[in-house]
């Protein structure tokens, strides 16, 4: 409850600086998923210098605050820019927004693609199954239907011609990833615009993971496929600056080929009593605070700090593969095309969440991935420049980990609870089932230290189980406290 008199500024500080005691270290280079840390000494104060000059301003009226404005501009020309677009370029015209991260630009990717289709009735998108899930709740909240295009098991990527298969009347947008998350593979862009333009439709690359990285590695000698601009039949791109532009949290630019097909994606209202409402992106106040410390962060570091940047990173996930490699029992799902590393068990007594939970004691968090149609369950990787000091420490605390987790044997759930898994519908899940489910997995006083019961419990179960198990599970630690 609300203090009656206040309660002393450093008072208040110590007390977030004390709750932040249980969050997962941003710092140190040991933690490989939600946060992208450069390792630049100062970089985290400058930000918080910028972000707290404009953290008042507004972003509702472009008119009223020209600075943000001034500093969007600059940061969609800079990622324009970096992207294949601008002056002298085959995309000339380029334009864009800044939104608050990216599910926000997939979601008015797909939303332009929509609206510029009115007379469309079932407007569908056609996405890769290793696209982002951001696309799953675009298509969701847009009331658009999801056609997913299976990848290949081996490659991780979806065939062209799938994807044109995919394509129909319907179809409003064709999307592709640069990279995909989960693997860090880079899907056939230009395969993929070429038969999304012959169909008439438009083409959206997914790079808010790795469209910060790939352009430095390429200049690096690093083999990437054109991806950006370059390619005919790419209408928009995604990119988060709060992702590997190592801006703070709260930042990605959604960029267009043009203006024309920018427009759709805007929302102005001016039919009621109050001010006209032109929105660019889905919320209508906004902070200028991220967009201040996004614009310090890439003047600060430069494209020669980016380009420092990624091969420090390069390196890290080449160390970090080579480590994986000399484990038996560890198969890489891909080889490292850019900055992730992901990797799966061959071994049925090496169980990869046990595994994870082993890292984490040894103080690497890392990101287990549950199996999908027949991709095996997996270990997630996001390397960012901060891991290449610590690089050397992984191997034998990997080896150490794997060793426990051989020692500990696979999670061996109740025979019953996996025919419950396995069987239940997401809609026979009383509060009661919940409650005891919860309670027996010790998720009662907020997540518990080991999650590979929780873990193995959710890949045992269908999809549309695991969301609802999902829900009711984080529904329980989300409670007001009084
Ligand atoms: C490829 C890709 N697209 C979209 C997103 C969604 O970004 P955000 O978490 O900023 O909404 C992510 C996040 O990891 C991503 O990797």
């Amino acid at each position: 409850m609300i203090d009656e008199n206040g309660v002393p500024a450093e008072r208040v500080l110590d007390e977030i600086r004390q709750l932040r005691v249980g969050d997962r270290p941003v710092h140190g280079g040991r933690l490989f998923a939600y946060v992208y840390d450069p390792g630049v000494a100062g970089l985290d104060a400058l930000g918080a210098a910028a972000h707290a000059e404009s953290a008042h301003v507004n972003g509702l009226d472009p008119t009223a605050f020209p600075s943000l404005l001034a500093m969007e501009n600059w940061l969609v020309g800079a990622a324009g820019g970096l992207l294949g677009g601008g002056p002298g370029s085959t995309a000339p015209d380029v334009v864009g927004s800044v939104t608050s991260g990216g599910t926000e630009s997939l979601i008015l990717a797909v939303k332009a693609a929509r609206d510029a289709r009115p007379e469309l009735t079932a407007p569908r998108i056609v996405v890769p199954a290793s696209g982002h899930a951001a696309f799953a709740k675009a298509a969701h909240l847009l009331r658009v239907t999801l056609d997913t295009v299976p990848v290949d098991p081996v490659t991780l990527r979806p065939s062209v011609a799938d994807m044109a298969a995919a394509i129909g009347p319907q179809t409003v947008l064709v999307a592709c990833s640069a990279p995909s998350y989960a693997h860090g593979v880079v899907d056939p862009v230009a395969g993929i615009a070429q038969v999304a333009a012959a169909a008439g439709v438009r083409c959206h690359v997914d790079a808010c993971f790795g469209g910060w990285t790939l352009p430095y590695l390429r200049r690096l000698g690093v083999p990437v496929p054109p991806f950006d601009f370059t390619v005919d039949g790419v209408t928009s791109i995604s990119v988060d600056l709060h992702k590997y532009a190592y801006a703070p949290k709260g930042v990605s630019v959604l960029l267009h080929r043009d203006a024309t097909l920018r427009s759709p994606q805007y929302f102005a209202y001016a039919d009621w009593p109050g001010y006209t409402m032109i929105n660019p992106v889905l919320a209508s106040t906004r902070s200028g605070g991220p967009i201040a410390a996004a614009y310090a962060t890439l003047r600060h570091l430069g494209d020669d700090g980016y380009l420092r940047l990624a091969a420090t990173t390069r390196d890290a996930v080449g160390c970090l593969a080579a480590a994986v490699r000399d484990v038996d029992g560890l198969r890489l799902m891909a080889e490292p095309e850019a900055t992730v590393v992901c990797f799966t068990s061959t071994d049925p007594a090496l169980d990869l969440f046990v595994l994870v939970d082993e890292l984490t004691a040894r103080g690497w968090h890392t990101q287990p991935q549950l199996r999908y149609a027949d991709l095996p369950a997996s270990v997630h990787l996001t390397v960012t420049a901060s891991v290449a000091p610590r690089v050397a420490e992984f191997g034998p605390d990997l080896a150490a980990a794997v060793a426990a987790a051989r020692r500990a044997g696979p999670v061996e759930l109740p025979a019953d609870l996996v025919a419950l898994a396995g069987s239940l519908s997401p809609e026979a899940l009383t509060p009661e089932l919940i409650g005891g489910l919860a309670a027996g997995l010790g998720l009662g006083a907020g997540p518990p230290d080991r999650m590979a019961v929780v873990n193995t419990l959710l890949d045992a179960a269908p999809a549309a189980l695991r969301e609802r198990l999902l829900v009711e599970f984080v529904g329980l630690l989300q409670r007001p406290t009084w």
